[in-house]
């Protein structure tokens, strides 16, 4: 009887050990101290034990069943407070945290809204290398060897012949001597300059190059697409204004005015008095680019444009130094 009483606590303690939820818990205590459990057989067998050794075992048999319940009490407890604690680590109602991200940079935002207004004219995005060669950016462009036309762009040289692109007008080259007519393409993409760096210059900065080729087209196509971008991205009571000019790569050559919309052309410090802000450069193909090129230029004919991004982002958002688009100040930064 000793020996039975002894092997039941063990095999108590070992399911107990085990036991990891309450209903593990409630099937234990059922089976050793429900109405007919374990410790109940055992009062009823002390029944056949020896009167003399009665009180003794009895009292055995007290202890087991104390040692029962006092140990399914405390691992009841142990049971409920782990789960009060793993579920208290997933509070529901807390408020999510909010993940800090980045915004986009005031360039880059200016860049995508140009995108998007060209493409809806049926523009799609090209782009070429930084690191070109004398060919692409000056050669083939019309900028024959040792004319003065080279001076108009203050040059990064990285070796002989190969240089930091001073415009994105090279990329009208490349993509030109992959693609035959029609081409409608903008490119944006960063340009370099030897220059000093100011409030109004850097060596870096922006440009966004346009190109249409295919056969007749007109000054006028150039001056309505043109139009129709000043007016989505100004406003559509903008005023503008073409101005002949000189570029070798285009034959005739025009920069692009528009009224100053800080003071409506009435004329303030962003316009400098004069109530007008040049926006880009811009003109109808040269014959010559088609030559190097491989297009015939008695067939095509198209228009070109280039405006830098800075200064249009500058005026967008009031901002009068150029240097604060590149230092990454995180407060600049995050007031777009
Ligand atoms: N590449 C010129 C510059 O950097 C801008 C430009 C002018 C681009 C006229 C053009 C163009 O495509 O037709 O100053």
């Amino acid at each position: 009887m000793r020996e039975t009483i002894k092997t039941l606590l063990e095999e108590f303690r070992r399911e107990i050990a085990s036991a990891i939820t309450s209903s593990d818990l409630e099937h234990i205590r059922i089976k050793y101290l429900a109405r007919k459990g374990q410790i109940a057989m055992l009062y009823e067998s002390l029944r056949d034990v020896p009167a003399s050794e009665k009180p003794s075992v009895g009292k055995e048999i007290n202890q087991l069943r104390d040692s029962v319940q006092s140990e399914l009490d405390a691992k009841r407890e142990e049971i409920e407070s782990t789960r009060v604690q793993s579920v208290s680590k997933i509070d529901l109602s807390l408020p999510g945290r909010p993940k800090p991200i980045g915004t986009k940079h005031p360039i880059t935002q200016t860049i995508d809204a140009i995108k998007l207004i060209f493409a809806r004219m049926g523009f799609s995005v090209a782009d070429g290398p930084e690191i070109e060669s004398d060919y692409y950016n000056f050669e083939a462009l019309n900028f024959p060897a040792d004319h003065p036309a080279r001076d108009m762009q203050d040059t990064f040289f990285v070796e002989k012949d190969v240089v930091l692109r001073t415009h994105t007008s090279p990329v009208q080259i490349r993509v030109m001597e992959n693609q035959q007519p029609p081409v409608r393409v903008i490119i944006p993409g960063r340009v370099y300059r030897n220059e000093a760096v100011s409030t109004r210059s850097h060596v870096l900065f922006h440009q966004i190059e346009g190109l249409y080729v295919d056969k007749g087209v007109t000054f006028s196509e150039l001056k309505g697409t043109l139009v129709s971008f000043v007016k989505q991205f100004y406003g559509s009571d903008v005023k503008y204004k073409f101005r002949p000019t000189f570029f070798p790569f285009t034959e005739p050559s025009a920069d692009m005015y528009i009224s100053c919309f800080i003071c409506s052309g009435k004329g303030c410090r962003v316009c400098k008095f004069g109530g007008w802000l040049e926006i880009l450069g811009s003109g109808m193909v040269h014959p010559n680019v088609y030559n190097f090129v491989g297009y015939d230029p008695e067939v095509y004919s198209g228009y070109a444009f280039g405006m830098g991004i800075e200064r249009i982002a500058m005026l967008r958002y009031g901002i009068d130094d150029i240097r604060l688009f590149f230092e990454n100040d995180v407060r600049f930064l995050r007031m777009f």
